[in-house]
């Protein structure tokens, strides 16, 4: 079973002075990569050589945590505390980075800010000392006094001197603020912290759906805040609404609003879009077993579906884009003027 396969415990440490890349299929030193990258003129890289300039091998010594235990010296003494937090992505096994998984491995301490108890019985075949964030989160207790008690759970441990790791479902900077607040918090207090980005709901709706953001554009709002403000929404681009199944909680103590809140949210989509317009309700699988849910429907039947703290709302475009001629004929003006440019022959010296 992918469970299995993806829980055989802490991967093993590169030999002493030898710096991994990769993942274990795929060691090596970074100081010969970059010298095959340097004299590899006909390589897929060589056009790229101007724009790319490659940290020297001395930087990976100070930020790459695919450590040796020396190695780690010279880049968190556990003695002043430090933070990082990690996304796993979404499916559980197949989605975490061999980054995310090396900062979980060697930290003192991990919380485990995940979307599955099975995701957290993964988690300790990794680390001894995982901690649930889970018991922080109760039905009519506010969102933000949980994210600040996170926050401040992980912080304890910072300030007492060890490497702690916080491991998020997804990615740890995408609607979610207590990864965000921590860092900062950190940071400002002097420790060093950094996020370690990792696969998010959006990515995955992306392949699902078979969707590419640069086609026609793609904006992404928190359901409640696109219902409690006026937002500019673009009809000629993708809409996707985040925490769907939330929508119109002002409270943030709640896990769930109902029919009624939804049809306030079909009120204000019936501003830019038709009642008949299709919308899909989407959640990626997070566990490999799973398969995605994609459903489609008319936005008039939004209210009445059966949706989760786990369900993301995609919107699609319902009309075409407005060409603007104003800014084509300027921008066509400078490509003739460069091209008289270039047709005027060198003079002679
Ligand atoms: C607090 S945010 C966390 C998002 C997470 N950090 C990420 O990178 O996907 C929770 C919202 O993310 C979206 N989400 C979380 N899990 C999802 C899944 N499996 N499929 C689709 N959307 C999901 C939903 O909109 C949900 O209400």
């Amino acid at each position: 079973m992918p469970i299995e396969a993806e829980s055989a415990g802490p991967s093993p440490r590169p030999a002493s002075g030898h710096l991994e890349y990769g993942c274990h299929s795929q060691r090596g030193d970074l100081s010969q990569l970059f010298a095959r990258w340097q004299t590899s003129p006909g390589s897929a890289y060589a056009g790229f050589q101007q724009y790319w300039h490659p940290p020297q091998p001395a930087q990976w010594l100070i930020h790459c945590p695919l450590h040796t235990s020396e190695h780690h010296s010279l880049s968190t003494p556990s003695s002043t505390g430090s933070l990082a937090c990690v996304g796993i992505g979404i499916t559980l096994g197949s989605h975490i980075s061999p980054l995310a998984r090396s900062h979980i491995e060697s930290a003192d301490v991990v919380f485990a800010g995940v979307s599955d108890g099975i995701v957290e019985l993964w988690l300790q075949q990794m680390h001894a000392d995982v901690r649930s964030l889970q018991p922080y989160y109760q039905e009519g207790k506010s969102r933000k006094q949980t994210y600040r008690q996170m926050v401040d759970a992980m912080m304890a441990e910072v300030r007492a001197g060890k490497r702690v790791c916080g491991v998020f479902y997804g990615h740890p900077g995408v609607f979610a603020w207590a990864p965000h607040k921590a860092i900062q918090t950190a940071r400002q207090e002097g420790f060093q912290a950094h996020m370690e980005p990792g696969i998010s709901s959006e990515d995955c709706l992306y392949a699902d759906l078979g969707i590419d953001p640069g086609t026609y554009g793609c904006q992404h709002y928190e359901t409640s805040q696109y219902m409690l403000y006026r937002r500019c929404i673009d009809p000629s681009a993708w809409l996707v609404l985040w925490q769907v199944g939330l929508a119109g909680d002002q409270t943030s103590k709640r896990f769930a609003t109902g029919a009624a809140y939804r049809q306030v949210l079909v009120d204000v989509l019936t501003r830019d879009y038709p009642l008949d317009h299709e919308v899909i309700i989407y959640r990626a699988t997070t566990l490999p077993i799973q398969s995605p849910r994609i459903e489609r429907m008319p936005l008039r039947a939004l209210p009445e579906a059966d949706l989760t703290m786990s369900d993301t709302l995609a919107v699609p475009p319902c009309r075409s884009m407005q060409a603007d001629p104003e800014i084509q004929a300027r921008l066509t003006a400078l490509d003739a003027g460069l091209a008289a440019e270039a047709a005027i022959p060198e003079p002679m010296t």
